[in-house]
């Protein structure tokens, strides 16, 4: 277990890898939390014993720091209103719709930015804490944007790398944030500062320019203090051996027909996998698939959907007015075009482990991503690892992170209905010989750029950046 003062690289996000959670008996257990985040940071955070400071979710008071499968994790606590103006309020209510193209309406509201302040200053005292001489902080995501900067003036010795794993919006929307000064001013606290896409860290630099009034070069932005910060593009992957390697296993497999079975043996399968969040699409999607059905494209024994949607910020207005929406949809949808013992939607509103969510991308012949605004969307990644056999097809929102990347995709502009369901169609009704051709390109960029590569181009920027601090952080791919 590290101590304070003895990490030479210190892992910050919102959330640490596993959750608080009740077990079937009723005492407290640890279960490991939802997102992309997580299973992206382990590798490195593995391969250098760092220590994770994060929240566990819940209101939990005197939690002390603890391992869990070979990581020495710091639990951060939070109260009922820090949770309320903090996570649901400013990172959730403001921060996530203003990132995602104002999805939904952001709201302004002045004791949310407070409570935001005093979280961050929490996680970057704790991080000045555990790091030792020269260390290296990693900080990740919206949550924590002013981490950077105080944790500089707390400890000038470190090497700091910011990592945002949503969008990073153009300057018209930006500047609608009354604190829009202090979040750009609390990232360049960092010495190198990550986004998904060159287009993000363009705006980003713009936007410092323009407010801030600092000098910049390209990537780079020269502080008055001498100090140079570079914003740059690092788009983040899966652990794409490991997915294949999953989808490739007997059980997989097993599961996979299991589920095709109990669906009723349709001739074909569309998939998606949400957090159900309305920067996803979800409703469109359905909507579109449902009227193929009823344009006569084919029936409920041709073709079925399944929906799996994970339980997502359930506190947020925004989300729980979605989930009635999605409920009516489904029932509207299943009233009025399945047929006994074959609805069109199997809608599932849960969380699986990784097991099954491989074995979902097994047997699903139709991938659909369809978000409004996503930073990368890692499932588009994981559906494509797990299509080891070069079938499958994949219905891609152009305004993904990771269409960038899978360009072979069937791209779609959400906002299009009837252009997402010919799409749709196309990708149903696409020969062995049309899904081969994309799916093999597609897997050869996945396979190139996973998780490993990733973190380690991220952190060997980093010392580039800033070269004469610092020790060394080992690479997170295993030789
Ligand atoms: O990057 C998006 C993100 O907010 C991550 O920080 C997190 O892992 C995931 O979505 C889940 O969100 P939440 O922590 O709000 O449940």
């Amino acid at each position: 277990m590290s101590a304070p003062g003895s990490s030479d690289l210190v892992i910050v996000a919102n959330r640490l890898p596993v959750d608080r959670v009740e077990t079937s008996n009723g005492t407290p257990g640890w279960r490991r939390s939802p997102g992309g985040l997580v299973t992206a940071i382990e590798p490195v955070m593995r391969a250098n014993e760092g220590t994770w400071i994060g929240w566990p979710g819940g209101t939990e008071q005197d939690l002390k720091p603890f391992e869990d499968d070979g990581m020495d994790l710091v639990p951060m606590t939070m109260t009922d209103r820090e949770i309320e103006n903090f996570y649901e309020g400013f990172a959730n209510g403001t921060l996530w719709p203003l990132y995602h193209d104002l999805v939904a309406k952001p709201e302004f509201h002045r004791e949310w930015w407070d409570s935001y302040v005093a979280v961050n200053k929490r996680f970057a005292e704790r991080a000045a804490e555990y790091a030792s001489e020269d260390a290296t902080v990693w900080v990740h995501d919206y949550q924590m944007q002013l981490v950077p900067q105080m944790l500089r003036e707390l400890r000038p010795d470190l090497r700091i790398g910011f990592y945002l794993h949503i969008p990073f919006p153009p300057a018209e929307l930006f500047q609608q944030l009354p604190w829009r000064r202090q979040i750009l001013e609390g990232l360049l606290g960092a010495d190198l500062v990550g986004f998904q896409l060159p287009g993000a860290a363009a705006n980003f630099v713009r936007l410092v320019r323009q407010r801030v009034g600092h000098k910049t070069h390209r990537e780079l932005i020269y502080l008055p203090d001498g100090r140079t910060v570079r914003a740059g593009a690092f788009p983040i992957s899966i652990d794409a051996a490991g997915f294949e390697e999953l989808s490739r296993s007997e059980p997989v497999a097993q599961r996979a027909a299991e589920i095709r079975e109990a669906l009723g043996s349709p001739r074909k399968v569309f998939l998606g996998i949400d957090r159900l969040d309305y920067t996803k699409g979800i409703y469109a999607r359905l909507r579109a698939f449902s009227e193929l059905i009823a344009d006569g494209h084919f029936d409920v024994e041709d073709a079925v959907f399944v929906q799996v949607a994970v339980p997502s910020r359930e506190q947020v207005e925004q989300y729980r007015i979605l989930r009635d929406e999605i409920d009516r949809l489904v029932g509207r949808i299943n009233g009025d075009l399945g047929r006994i013992g074959r609805p069109a939607i199997s809608y599932l509103h849960s969380s699986y482990p990784r097991e099954e969510m491989a074995a979902l991308y097994r047997m699903a012949d139709i991938m659909v991503v369809t978000p409004y605004r996503d930073g990368m969307n890692l499932v588009a990644k994981e559906y494509v690892a797990c299509r080891f056999e070069n079938d499958g097809a994949l219905v891609l929102s152009e305004f993904a992170g990771a269409a960038d990347e899978l360009r072979q995709a069937w791209l779609i502009n959400p906002y299009d209905i009837n252009g997402m369901k010919a799409a749709l169609l196309e990708a149903y009704q696409a020969d062995g010989r049309e899904l081969g051709r994309r799916m093999r390109a597609m897997r050869r960029t996945i396979s190139q750029h996973d998780v490993a590569a990733w973190a380690d181009s991220f952190m060997a920027e980093l010392a580039a950046v800033r070269p004469t601090h610092g020790k060394a952080v080992r690479p997170a791919r295993r030789s």
